[in-house]
């Protein structure tokens, strides 16, 4: 095992310690690579993510990623795009699944889906024009990218409740019509149920009645939109962790981004940080060591030890501790 750790900048640089302490308190035998990349090193050295940094993140077996802050600046390339399509991580997973004792802002807790998000085309495509008085981007949607993210989707959807939503606007986008065409063939393939609903319609759907999903597969950008959205559901964006999958590597960071306006407090919740942790001993079939991981998770949520965004007073490196502690003593 080996894994590439990038802090990035920000609250990755406090959150992403804690998923370690929990890691470490595992004792797995694993080498750790740790890499800089983000908006820091930009700074420092004019380049956010060289050709070298990109060759060891391939040499390891996949990224435990805290999260970067990407400035205005139209010559800052996106690191987290390079890397997606540098490794052609095409699947992007977000669970979102009440954590025993959290409520979130809709007071339920009866639902657990899952969102599928294509990660290296649609408005991420990163084909832009940008003049004076008019800039496009182009939004792209291929038959091969739609084909390999629904089948994800559909084998997720098999290993759970075999449902299977599919979110688009293709009443507008003449692309989606492409999306949504290839979707359902492909779920039709699997013999998986499937519905399909219009993006603006699934906003508010999503919240009423979020217990009627099961596996929601989407394009880039709604699928973004919809999982911060989403995030609100288990009680914030510090809960909610994620997955970039493809075939040979993987990439594991939580949903939110890197904070400044809490950065450097020590205040910033480690939980998502440490579910994305656990999804990559998922991804390692190392599952006992997973449920491990969330029993203690829940234990310290349980006993109020939470960071102020859940109304505690714990700071990120107590909460990562508390963590770790209760993993040794499941371990024992
Ligand atoms: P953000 O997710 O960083 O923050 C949104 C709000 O949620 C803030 O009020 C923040 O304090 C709060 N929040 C986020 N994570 C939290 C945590 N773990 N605990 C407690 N509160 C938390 O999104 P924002 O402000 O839109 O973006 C800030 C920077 O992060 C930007 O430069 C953006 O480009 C970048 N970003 C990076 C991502 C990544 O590296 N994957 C993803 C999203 C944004
Ligand atoms: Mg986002």
């Amino acid at each position: 095992m080996k894994i590439a750790v990038v802090e990035g900048d920000g609250i990755g640089k406090e959150v992403i310690p804690a998923a370690i302490d929990v890691l470490d308190a595992l004792a797995l035998p694993l080498e750790k690579v740790p890499v800089e990349l983000g908006y820091g090193k930009w700074e420092r050295t004019g380049y956010a993510i060289t050709d070298d940094d990109l060759e060891t993140l391939k040499e390891c077996d996949c990224i435990l990623f805290g999260a970067i802050t990407t400035p205005s600046d139209p010559a800052y390339k996106s690191v987290l795009l390079t890397i997606r399509k540098e490794l052609d991580m095409y699947a992007n997973i977000r669970p979102i699944k009440p954590i025993h004792g959290i409520m979130g802002v809709t007071g339920r807790n009866d639902f657990n889906l899952v969102i599928v998000r294509e990660n290296t085309e649609g408005m991420y495509s990163g084909i832009e024009e940008i003049h004076e008085d008019v800039a496009y981007t182009k939004r792209v949607i291929t038959r091969k990218g739609s084909a390999r993210i629904a089948d994800y989707a559909c084998k997720l959807a098999k290993s759970r409740q075999h449902r299977l939503e599919i979110v688009h606007k293709s009443n507008v986008l003449k692309s989606d019509r492409l999306f949504l065409d290839v979707c359902r063939e492909t779920a039709s393939s699997h013999h998986v149920e499937y519905h399909d609903t219009l993006v603006d319609s699934m906003a508010y759907n999503l919240i009423v009645h979020p217990n009627r999903y099961d596996v929601i597969v989407t394009t880039n950008l709604f699928g973004d939109i919809l999982s911060d959205m989403a995030a609100a559901l288990v009680g914030g964006l510090g809960l909610v962790p994620s997955a970039n999958i493809g075939k040979e590597h993987a990439f594991f960071e939580p949903v939110h981004g890197s904070a400044p306006d809490i950065a450097g407090k020590g205040i910033a919740n480690p939980i998502a940080a440490i579910l994305s942790m656990k999804m990559m001993l998922e991804w390692y079939e190392l599952t006992e060591q997973a449920k491990v991981v969330q029993d203690a998770i829940e234990y310290t949520m349980n006993k109020k030890m939470v960071t102020s965004d859940l109304g505690g007073k714990a700071t990120t490196k107590e909460v990562g501790e508390a963590i770790a502690d209760r993993v040794r003593q499941l371990i024992g």
